[in-house]
Parts: C-alpha cells; sequence; structure tokens
C-alpha cells in the first residue's frame, strides 16, 4: 500500500472578529482586544484543491496514526499541530444514511426512504453524528481543543455544557492525562450525560442557574485561573466540527447538496459547517455553496427570532425545551453564524418541541436513532419543505449531533408513556402467552 501523503501544514493565525487583529495561536487566547471571539485564518492561495482532494482521498481508509481519524484525515484545514500534540480517539467516520437514488435507500437497498416520504422530499441523507467515541458531534470539535491544549501545554481544561461537551471533553482530557471541570446547569442535563462525564472522570461543577449563567462563569474562570477553555469560543474547535462537512462531501464524492440543516444551539456549528463549506467552496472543492438552515427549538430560539427581525435587534431569551441539548438563550457563536447564515443564502427557523419529539419519533422508528435535540434537522427539513423554502426534488443532508442512548428520559416519553407508544410488556415464561402476544401483531 502506498505511504500515506505527507501533511502541508499550513500556518495559522487566529483573527479577531471585533478588532481584526491576528494573534498567534500561542498563548491560547479566548477573545481579541476588543471582547470578540476569534476564528482561525489560514493563507489558502498557495493551496491546489486537486491536490488537497488526492491527499485526503489517499488517506481513506489508512490505518496510520492520525489519518483513520475523520478529523485528522483533513489535518491541512483543521490545525498545524505536530503529531506529538494530537490527542484522537479517533473520531469521525460516521454513517450518511439513505440518500444517494431518488427515494431510495442504497444502504438497506429495501427502497423508498420513510424518513423522505415522511419528509414529503425525495432526496435526503442523514448523517449521524452520535456514532462518535461520546456519541456526539462534539468530539470532532474536541480532538482539536485538547491537542490544542496539549500543545500550548495547558493541564486543566474546562467548559459549561448543556451535557454532550461535558461528556466529550472529560473523555479527551483523560487521554490526554489533563484535569477536566464541567460547569453544567443544576439538574438540567440529561442522566446520560451526566454519568458519562463522571464516568470519564471528569470534575463535574453543578451551576445554580441556566446554561448561559454556566457559560458566563467558565468565561470568567478562564479569564482569571490557568485553566484552559475548551468551548466552541476556542476558535479550533471550530476547526475540527469543519470536518463533519468535509468528510460528507468526501463520501459524496464531493457532489455538494443544495441543503445542509442542522440544529442550533450555541451556534458553534453552524458557524463551523458554514467555515467549512465556503472553504470548500472557495479551493473549487464543490462547485455550488449549500444554503444552511439551522433549527432551532421555539422555546430556545433567540437566533430565529432575529433571523425573522432581518437581524436587527438581538435579544437572548430565558430559555425552555425539551430537547436539553439546545437549551440555550444567548448563543455565544450567533455573530459567526449570523454571517454564515446570510453568505449562504441560509434561513432560521424555530419549530415547537412536539415537531421536534415527532421527527425523533421517525427517526428512532425507522431504526436510525437521535437525541431530541437532533431531531431539529429533519423537523426542519419537513416544516421547511412544508414553507415552500425546500423545493420537493433539492438535494439535502440533515446533521444528526447526538445517539439516541444520550437521552434516556425522551426515548420514555416517546416511546414508553406517550401516545402511540409500545411498551414493555410482561409476560409468564410460557408458549401460550408469547402466541398471545404475537396474535395482537
Ligand atoms: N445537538 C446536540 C446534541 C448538542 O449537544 C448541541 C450543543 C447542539 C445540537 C447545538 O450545537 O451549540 O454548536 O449550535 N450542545 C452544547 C453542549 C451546547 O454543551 O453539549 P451548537
Amino acid at each position: 500500500m502506498a505511504a500515506t501523503p505527507e501533511p502541508m501544514l499550513l500556518p495559522a493565525v487566529l483573527r479577531g472578529d471585533m478588532d481584526g487583529a491576528a494573534y498567534p495561536i500561542l498563548p491560547p487566547r479566548n477573545a481579541d482586544s476588543a471582547g470578540g471571539l476569534l476564528s482561525v485564518e489560514r493563507d489558502l492561495s498557495g493551496v491546489d484543491g486537486a491536490d488537497l482532494k488526492a491527499t485526503w482521498d489517499a488517506r481513506l481508509g489508512s490505518r496510520e496514526f492520525p489519518y483513520r481519524s475523520g478529523v485528522w484525515r483533513y489535518r491541512e484545514l483543521i490545525a498545524p499541530f505536530p503529531d506529538d500534540d494530537i490527542v484522537s480517539a479517533p473520531e469521525g467516520n460516521t454513517n450518511l444514511y439513505c440518500g444517494e437514488g431518488i427515494n431510495r435507500c442504497p444502504g438497506c437497498r429495501i427502497g423508498g426512504c420513510r424518513l423522505a416520504n415522511w419528509a414529503g422530499v425525495e432526496r435526503l441523507a442523514l448523517k449521524h453524528e452520535g456514532e462518535n467515541p461520546t456519541a456526539s458531534f462534539k468530539d470532532r470539535g474536541m480532538t482539536a481543543a485538547i491537542s490544542h491544549a496539549r500543545h500550548a501545554g495547558a493541564t486543566t481544561v474546562a467548559c459549561a455544557s448543556s451535557g454532550n461537551t461535558s461528556a466529550s471533553l472529560a473523555a479527551y482530557a483523560s487521554k490526554a492525562g489533563m484535569r477536566a471541570l464541567t460547569f453544567i446547569p443544576e439538574g438540567k442535563i440529561t442522566a446520560g450525560k451526566l454519568g458519562q462525564t463522571l464516568a470519564y472522570g471528569a470534575q463535574v461543577v453543578q451551576v445554580q442557574g441556566d446554561f448561559d449563567a454556566a457559560m458566563t462563569l467558565v468565561q470568567e474562570v478562564a479569564a482569571t485561573e490557568p485553566v484552559f477553555l475548551a468551548n466552541n469560543i476556542n476558535p479550533f474547535r471550530l476547526e475540527g466540527q469543519k470536518s463533519i462537512v468535509f468528510e460528507l462531501l468526501q463520501q459524496r464524492h464531493w457532489v455538494a447538496p443544495d441543503w445542509l440543516v442542522l440544529p442550533g444551539g450555541n451556534l458553534g456549528n453552524t458557524s463551523a459547517l458554514g467555515k467549512a463549506l465556503i472553504e470548500a467552496y472557495e479551493l473549487g472543492l464543490i462547485t455550488k455553496l449549500p444554503r444552511i438552515a439551522t433549527i432551532q427549538a421555539a422555546g430556545a430560539s433567540p437566533f430565529a427570532q432575529w433571523f425573522e427581525r432581518g437581524f436587527d435587534h438581538y435579544e437572548p431569551m430565558q430559555a425552555e425545551t425539551v430537547a436539553s441539548a439546545i437549551r440555550i438563550g444567548n448563543p455565544v457563536s450567533r455573530h459567526r453564524a449570523r454571517r454564515i447564515i446570510q453568505r449562504t443564502g441560509g434561513v432560521v427557523l424555530a419549530l415547537p418541541d412536539a415537531e421536534l419529539l415527532a421527527a425523533k419519533r421517525q427517526i428512532d422508528h425507522a431504526g436510525i436513532g437521535c437525541e431530541p435535540a437532533s431531531a431539529a434537522s429533519l423537523a426542519g427539513i419537513k416544516a421547511l419543505r412544508e414553507r415552500g423554502i425546500i423545493q420537493p426534488g433539492d438535494d439535502i443532508i440533515g446533521i444528526l449531533t447526538g445517539h439516541v442512548l444520550k437521552d434516556a428520559e425522551a426515548t420514555e416519553r416517546i416511546h414508553i408513556t406517550g401516545a402511540d407508544a409500545r411498551p414493555p410488556i410482561v409476560i409468564e415464561p410460557t408458549l401460550a402467552a408469547v402466541q398471545r402476544v404475537l396474535a395482537d401483531g
């Protein structure tokens, strides 16, 4: 087998959102001089898109560190860290369900994709980021952030979280031999995510307040204490998450979809996926720029409301939704996400919890499964189709952000106690009892 191509480690700088200044990637910093966020910027003028595709294609199937990771395969556009600083599980390499053929499911070969039919569209695929090592898309950003922390010599890392970032940080910090603190809203994350975080050995700090209060607190902690902040304020988190786009484009042989639809909470993912699409387009890896649709829960929809007002008068809100992962009232990445929506001709939509849960039920019953926040993608596709914004023949990718096992409480609510639920039944251990169950259909 041919050797894996050597990386072109493109130097990167951090560009301030507010002051426009360039900062080095070390020492790590969380804001520019005017308090704006920082984004990774690199000079792509000398990069040949065809060479990059060939390099990435040659790494497919590699068993070598770090290229077997579905993040570090795209290393040139992720981070210029040396091998020794990369902390990888490995992550990524997630499935793209259905799609390709019109209304047909090449994976299962049965045909007539139920989920596409339900949403009223013909060409739909779902990329399941719940298939990452800690069962959410967060691992893609976390491998990059913790590698940045190692590059910086950090020994303590922290984040605020609605649960998934917390579990991911705990796992990667453990691999890197770092101390991890996660700040979560007291009593507001699922038992599964809390259990995962504790199991991986992090110190959980329950904050008496909501996610937004925990986020404000951890930023204050990182500004005054020797603690590396691993929220999506860390610019390399977003670089890692960009690999969702690179990987799905590669899975589709570099044919861009018309739409990319995803849930929105703190809006790091909208920012990251948009940045990746723009880079892929500017490098000629794809020939059109897909539109991004960000879907929020109605009870946690400050970004959707801002969009409705033509991005005038932003107002945070007190968030409440069954989708605890996106129960966020003041998303920190809203400005960069706004630029992405504007640049891609995207849309932002808020949907009631009932629609998220109805979509989750469909995804679960299709044998794919996801947590409630992830179901916003399919719910959004259906709603955008009904509103005539998505056309029936559009080529659509929905992102499923977290695994069905992340939220057993929601599973119970829909599949055990909910209307049309099929709860488990108890029988005597006899053939006759089983025959009665079979006869019931
Ligand atoms: N879906 C899931 C399953 C999530 O956990 C999150 C965010 C999102 C969607 C929204 O992504 O914030 O980039 O817009 N969870 C964060 C956390 C906030 O702490 O785990 P976003």
